[in-house]
């Protein structure tokens, strides 16, 4: 069982490049089902959720040849039409094939994603979706059958804010015939970089990275080549790393644009933050100064940062409240949190976190990909050694992450 053991109580200091978003890679790398066409994607992350879809797509007749830090990736012809439960159990993410797949070949069969450790996370507003465009969506043993001998444009309006919901449909739309409105659409920067790419391949689409996105299909689309944007949630967790040692961190090749509410919330709990043009610097306080959270859709503060916010907070000088408004069970992380002295008492959506003066190391366990990052950056603040466990989770959404920690000076390693 691979293992983070991490000797806390060094200020980070330094500067350390931001990778490629896992977020947008995903998305990206399911668009290359609608082209017979090379997509030459010049910076993908090495992470196991990037490995994953990569083994789903070769399962459907995708070839990807890395290149130099990238790859290129072409579907010259669809040898299948399947996302296995195997694979979608592992990654809900998946369900990305569903959409390309409907408009690239009219069949698709993705196994429905189970629930996974932060909720139950359905896919009803994907399949309902597809529906208004004239897929018939049949559920048969646990799986998603899809067909559309073609897809019509349509109103389509989310009843919740969905961020593959939005990119699924999207990639849908692009190959439908006549025009597709999404409103109340998801607004998270890789959903525009999506959109980015579809345009760059032929996709005629208007307001995406807005609630409102308009598409106009088109009979077909081809090559491009693209660079991913930044991870906003690796930045954000650096930043907090940066805060909550005490240190002074340097984030080059971010966009600050796209962290406005964790700057925000990072300089309410004290930190000093400056934003230049693609690097931002975070000077940690002495000590945090509590902070009320609520995590929001996107420009709102991002669920993905919660956790990191609960483990900076348990050592603010008072009490800070945090609302988890996206899903219904994702303080997973307050309970390893106390194992090393956090005081933390969790109602529903509700976290209230009072602040102690310090950590102590303690062996803890990683249970989803967020909450493991909050683990290590409470083990990188508290006095002693923390050993983190099962950072399998850690390795889906973080490219060499203690590689990155030690080079800002942290006491860190990984242990077999
Ligand atoms: C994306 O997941 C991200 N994953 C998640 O990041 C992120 O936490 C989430 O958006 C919210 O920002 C990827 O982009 C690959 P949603 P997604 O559909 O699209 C409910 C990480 O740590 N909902 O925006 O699956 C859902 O249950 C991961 O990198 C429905 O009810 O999230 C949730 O409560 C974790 N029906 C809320 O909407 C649907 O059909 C938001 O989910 C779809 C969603």
């Amino acid at each position: 069982m691979t293992s983070l053991e991490i000797e806390g109580g060094v200020p980070l200091r330094g500067e350390v490049a931001v990778s490629a978003a896992k977020n947008a890679a995903l998305p990206i790398l399911a668009a290359s089902l609608l082209t017979e066409e090379p997509i030459h994607i010049e910076n993908l992350p090495r992470l196991a959720d990037v490995r994953t879809i990569s083994r789903l797509l070769q399962g459907l007749g995708t070839e990807i040849t890395e290149a130099d830090g990238g790859a290129v990736v072409r579907t010259p012809r669809l040898t299948g039409h399947e996302a296995p439960y195997e694979l979608v159990s592992t990654m809900r993410a998946s369900v990305l094939v569903l959409g390309p797949l409907l408009a690239r070949s009219g069949r698709a069969r993705v196994a429905l994603p189970g629930g996974c450790a932060i909720g139950v996370r359905p896919i009803d507003l994907h399949l309902k979706g597809l529906e208004r465009l004239g897929a018939e969506i049949t559920l048969r043993n646990g799986y998603v059958e899809a067909r559309a001998r073609r897809l019509v444009g349509t109103r389509i309006s989310f009843d919740l804010v969905t961020v593959t919901g939005t990119e699924n449909l999207m990639m849908a739309a692009a190959l439908a015939e006549g025009t597709t409105l999404l409103e109340n659409a998801a607004r998270e920067p890789e959903v525009a970089d999506l959109a980015h790419l579809l345009i760059a391949m032929g996709a005629k689409i208007e307001g995406a990275g807005s609630e409102r996105v308009e598409i106009q299909g088109v009979s077909g689309l081809g090559g491009a080549r693209h660079r991913i944007i930044p991870d906003r949630i690796e930045a954000g967790t650096f930043l907090v790393a940066g805060a909550i040692t005490g240190g002074e961190v340097t984030l080059r090749g971010a966009i600050p644009d796209h962290l406005t509410a964790v700057l925000a919330k990072l300089e309410e709990a004290g930190a000093a933050v400056q934003s230049g043009e693609d690097r931002v610097r975070v000077r940690g306080p002495e000590r945090p100064r509590p902070a009320d959270v609520i995590t929001n859709p996107y420009p709102g503060l991002a669920t993905d940062m919660q956790a990191q916010f609960m483990a900076l907070l348990g050592l603010a000088d008072g009490t800070s409240v945090i609302t988890e408004t996206i899903f219904e069970n994702r303080f997973m992380h307050a309970a390893e949190l106390r194992r090393l002295g956090a005081s933390i008492e969790t109602e529903g959506n509700r976290a209230v976190v009072r602040g102690v003066r310090g950590y102590q190391g303690a062996p803890v366990m990683a249970t989803d990909l967020r909450a493991s990052a909050s683990l290590v950056l409470a083990g990188l603040a508290a006095r002693g050694v923390t050993t983190v466990s099962r950072v399998y989770h850690l390795d889906r959404g973080y490219e060499a992450m203690e590689v990155k920690l030690a080079g800002l000076g942290a006491r860190i390693r990984r242990t077999r």
